[in-house]
């Protein structure tokens, strides 16, 4: 069994509780952070939130909680996810930016990216690169080498091979940290 194997065997759990237990992780480390999102909430059905997450949500739950950090979410489309957090009493937690991540991107400062956008690896590695300039975390969604149909990662793992920089894998997730700290 890889190492990759074994760490995606230990760390078995849904995004949503990934996502929110890195941010309490790192906020424990560094404080209060700005975090950006790329990929909104589009769609409000049970499906897309089992099978999206809905992690728009649950980071504004986190911000409800923590409410020195900032967040943005970056879409083509934001009046879905508008709609829906303000009839779970959410929008106040979350800069909904309507545009292409890859201009809205290089506009904002933050410390945490979480790269969800369109299942094209080279989009994500575009989003990757002006990420890693700015953002000391970095999560990418749908994050699997072993399963052809998580397409988003393929170029920034490829990338970060070749380059030697350290990453962890969760279940369908990536982290990349930026100061070399595994955690
Ligand atoms: C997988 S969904 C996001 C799911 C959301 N994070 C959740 O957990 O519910 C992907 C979203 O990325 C958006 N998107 C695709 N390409 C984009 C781009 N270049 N810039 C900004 N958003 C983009 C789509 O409009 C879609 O709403």
């Amino acid at each position: 069994m890889s190492f990759i194997q074994k760490v995606r065997h230990c760390l078995a759990g849904s995004r949503a509780s990934n996502i929110i237990r890195l941010l309490e992780q790192y906020q424990k480390k560094h404080g209060d952070f700005t975090l950006v999102e790329t990929g909104s909430i589009r769609n409000t059905s049970v499906r897309y939130q089992k099978d999206d997450g809905h992690s728009t949500k649950h980071i504004c739950e986190f911000v409800k909680r923590n409410p020195g950090c900032t967040f943005y979410s970056v879409d083509l489309e934001t009046g879905t996810c508008d709609a829906y957090l303000k009839t779970k009493g959410l929008r106040e937690y979350v800069h909904l930016v309507q545009g292409n991540s890859l201009d809205v991107l290089p506009t904002l400062d933050f410390d945490i990216a979480y790269l969800d956008s369109d299942n094209d690896s080279e989009l994500i590695l575009k989003e990757f690169m002006i990420a890693k300039n700015k953002a000391r975390l970095i999560i990418v969604d749908d994050v699997d080498p072993t399963d052809a149909s998580l397409k988003k990662g393929i170029e920034v793992t490829k990338y970060l091979d070749s380059n030697h920089l350290p990453y962890i894998l969760l279940p369908r997730q990536l982290v990349f940290w930026n100061d070399g700290q595994a955690i």
